[in-house]
């Protein structure tokens, strides 16, 4: 069993075991002991499973910011700074998801990739259409993955067929809500998901933090994720302080917001943000494709902020988590060229708990979510270093710590044979 706790990045229980009620819930975890001494004192003999030396059990794969209806994008389309980007790209494909059809389409493809890449949690943006948003909820629901979905709202600054009345949006948002809720998914949440600060009046940025605080719900959006971004949001609001003061005077700033990107913090956002309890979503693919910036992960969570970390599909270029912690761990080692010597870089156990834990918490979700603690929902992969399709090589003599950085830097798919969401097989690789 390898997963992160509360002070340890990564612990590994070599001779692990882990027990999963019928509910999907752990009963226990335990370290060396064994199954009859375990029976005895459970009064019941568990059904037992036993794994091979080259199998392990992670944690699902939290991604903490991605963009559904950008998937077609996926891999092409990186050529432009964001703002350019936006328009270009982006804005007239999300604009074809008033077409539910279309939607439903690339809303299974976009879950089923994820989820297959161990994407256990998914915190999706959809786009600003009620109808196509539901059909993302239809297609986590279908296979079976945890996600916070967003009806995404605009009233300003984007192209007119893509922007919303501000009342309208606001009418939509809480029907998208309504509607979710009624389907008492425990799996599925609706997330309160202004775009950001430029497409949205402070009218309607104000509305949306009251109705993340009449239904108790999450927030996301992005922050300080360029220099030209950070540059309008200034120009448009004068009035406010800075980027990080637009969004706490309109109340989406509280301990269940996870703001994208995060790349330009001053002082001033960086203690606000903490005061409030705001998570920050890394996404070190975006920000390098779209060229937005290098996000400084040590010194963001030696600030005490809680950091998790995301894809951005399709500013990202690709949907693996375990590209997301390649790449911040790459974002980290280039700043820490530029740094004294001793400015530390993210470590893999580091990138591994932000890609796990980190994303849990960032999400609100580390009662229930994040690590193999008693009382959480069983969440996880089976890693197979040896699947018979794997593109990996291992030898005799790697140790289990070798298996696990082999897994996370040059591991794939090809290597998660199994797939978990609250103790359901929701994926089989090796069927
Ligand atoms: N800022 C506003 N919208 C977007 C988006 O779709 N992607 C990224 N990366 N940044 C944004
Ligand atoms: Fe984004």
């Amino acid at each position: 069993l390898v997963h992160s706790t509360k002070n340890k990045p990564m612990e590994i229980l070599r001779n692990g075991i882990i027990g999963v009620d019928t509910s999907g819930k752990i009963l226990f975890v335990k370290d060396d002991d064994s199954i009859e001494s375990l029976s005895a004192e459970l009064g019941f003999s568990p059904e037992v499973r036993n794994l091979k030396d080259s199998q392990f059990f992670i944690p699902g794969f939290v991604d903490t910011h991605i963009h559904a209806p950008q998937y077609p994008n996926t891999g092409t389309k990186v050529d432009l700074p964001l703002l350019e980007w936006l328009n270009a790209y982006t804005f007239p494909l999300e604009t074809k998801y008033s077409d539910v059809k279309f939607a439903r389409d690339v809303y299974k493809k976009v879950v089923h990739k994820t989820l297959s890449n161990g994407t256990t949690t998914a915190c999706y943006f959809a786009t600003i259409h009620h109808r196509a948003s539901m059909a993302l909820c239809d297609a986590a629901e279908l296979f079976g993955q945890r996600a916070y979905v967003g009806k995404c709202n605009s009233d300003q600054n984007l192209p007119d067929n893509y922007c919303e009345g501000t009342d309208a949006s606001l009418r939509d948002t809480e029907e998208f809500i309504i509607e979710v809720l009624a389907r008492k998914n425990p799996l599925i949440t609706p997330i309160i998901t202004p775009r950001y600060a430029v497409s949205c009046t402070t009218e309607l940025m104000s509305g949306l933090g009251k109705l993340a605080e009449k239904y108790d719900l999450p927030i996301q959006s992005h922050l300080c994720e360029s220099l030209a971004e950070v540059k309008w949001v200034s120009e448009l609001f004068p009035q406010f302080h800075s980027y990080t003061d637009v969004y706490d005077k309109c109340g989406v700033f509280t301990n269940k917001t996870v703001m994208a990107h995060c790349v330009y913090l001053t002082e001033f956002d960086l203690a606000l943000m903490k005061e409030r309890g705001v998570g920050v979503s890394h996404c070190p693919n975006s920000n390098l494709s779209i060229c937005s910036g290098l996000m400084d992960s040590r010194t963001w969570l030696d600030k005490g902020l809680k950091v998790g970390l995301g894809t951005d599909v399709s500013g990202g270029y690709h949907p693996s988590m375990l590209d997301a912690i390649r790449l911040a761990i790459h974002t980290s080692n280039a700043l820490s060229i530029q740094r004294p010597p001793d400015y530390r870089p993210l470590s893999y156990q580091e990138a591994f708990r932000m890609a796990t834990l980190g994303g849990a918490e960032v999400l609100a979700l580390d009662d229930t979510i994040g690590n193999f603690e008693v009382g959480k929902d069983f969440d996880a992969l089976l890693v197979d270093m040896e699947s018979s399709n794997s593109r990996v090589d291992t030898f005799d003599f790697d140790s289990t710590e070798d298996l696990v950085q082999k897994f996370l830097f040059i591991g794939d798919d090809r290597n998660i044979q199994e797939v978990y969401v609250c103790g359901q097989k929701v994926m089989d690789h090796a069927k």
